[in-house]
């Protein structure tokens, strides 16, 4: 549902935040920021910070366009203090937000709806306080913090001399582990905006594997878009990605990440802020499926709303 858009009060753009991925997200808002601008618009660029509830109350904007990322902007919780204050924002509502950011839950309805993802289990901070590993799957795993981003706290461990640096590491960004199965193959990746696929992109990180570095530094990851897979592959990973945003729930644009291994996908998790950064893949997503930088942000700012 639309809430009354004022076209008199400037735009908002939310960016920074508290979350680990605040450089990411400051990089992110600024493309948002300058693309508004160069496309006419009134827009203002605030950091969300604890008192972002008392800057929306002064700086009076119609509408939000949230670019932030990871916890407190991408979670369900900023979005639920903007339908509180009744002011339109972009991108998912409340439950989608939250039901993305958590990986154990996500996966939990791939499951349900018979959608592939690595075999895994969710470790509690005291279950691994006192050694309750058993349910674990064998190694190779890959650990992760829960609720995260850009790779943050993830580990790859092969041996399992490694396993209690990777869980301490994990438990440094969260009180919740996952233990997945590590899928040796190739990754790609699936934006989806407003309900459609863009092109698949396969990711080819030159180190190896696609860490913070290189996700973020120019140079440091291949993208071949689109991805060179066979037809039927294509399609049923542009088919899941789809499938994904709609039992999540999502509105706006979103990019789902699998692995192929031997033909097969597995969905490994969904961004219900997909980062826009000069290395993003949502923008190279968009470029090729022919809608510019600003054409993109236009079709997300479209998207501003309540009650999603
Ligand atoms: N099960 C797995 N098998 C192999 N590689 C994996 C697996 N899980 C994660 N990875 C690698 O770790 C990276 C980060 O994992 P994932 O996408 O789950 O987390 P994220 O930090 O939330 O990512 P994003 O930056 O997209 O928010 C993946 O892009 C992939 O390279
Ligand atoms: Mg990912």
């Amino acid at each position: 549902m639309w809430g009354a858009i004022d076209q008199e009060k400037p735009i908002a753009v939310l960016l920074g935040g508290l979350s680990a991925e605040r450089e990411v997200s400051l990089r992110t808002g600024e493309a948002v920021l300058n693309s508004l601008k160069r496309q006419g618009y009134a827009a203002f660029s605030i950091d969300a910070g604890r008192d972002l509830p008392s800057r929306l109350t002064w700086q009076q904007c119609s509408r939000v366009f949230i670019a932030l990322h990871g916890r407190y902007g991408e979670d369900g919780s900023v979005q639920g203090l903007l339908e509180t204050m009744q002011l339109p924002y972009t991108g998912s509502g409340v439950l989608a937000s939250s039901m993305a950011m958590d990986k154990v839950v996500t996966k939990k309805l791939l499951l349900y709806h018979r959608l592939p993802t690595p075999v895994f289990a969710e470790l509690s901070r005291a279950d691994i306080e006192q050694d309750r590993l058993s349910d674990c799957p064998p190694l190779p795993v890959v650990v992760k913090p829960v609720r995260e981003g850009s790779t943050i706290g993830i580990s790859l461990v092969h041996q399992k001399s490694q396993l209690p640096a990777a869980l301490a590491a994990a438990l440094g960004h969260d009180d919740r582990v996952l233990v997945e199965e590590f899928i040796a193959g190739r990754e790609v990746t699936v934006a989806v905006l407003d309900g459609e696929a863009l092109p698949v992109i396969e990711v080819v990180p030159k180190s190896g594997f696609y860490d913070y570095q290189a996700k973020y530094t120019a140079g440091c990851t291949e993208y071949l878009l689109p991805a060179p897979l066979e037809q039927p592959l294509y399609h049923a990973l542009q088919q899941a990605a789809v499938a994904v945003f709609h039992i999540l729930g999502c509105s706006g644009a979103a990019r789902v990440d699998f692995m192929v291994r031997d033909g097969q996908f597995y969905c490994l998790e969904a961004n219900t802020i997909p980062g826009m950064t000069e290395t993003s893949l949502l923008p190279k997503a968009a470029a090729a499926a022919g809608l510019s930088f600003d054409q993109l942000v236009e079709r997300i700012l479209a998207g501003c709303g309540l009650n999603k």
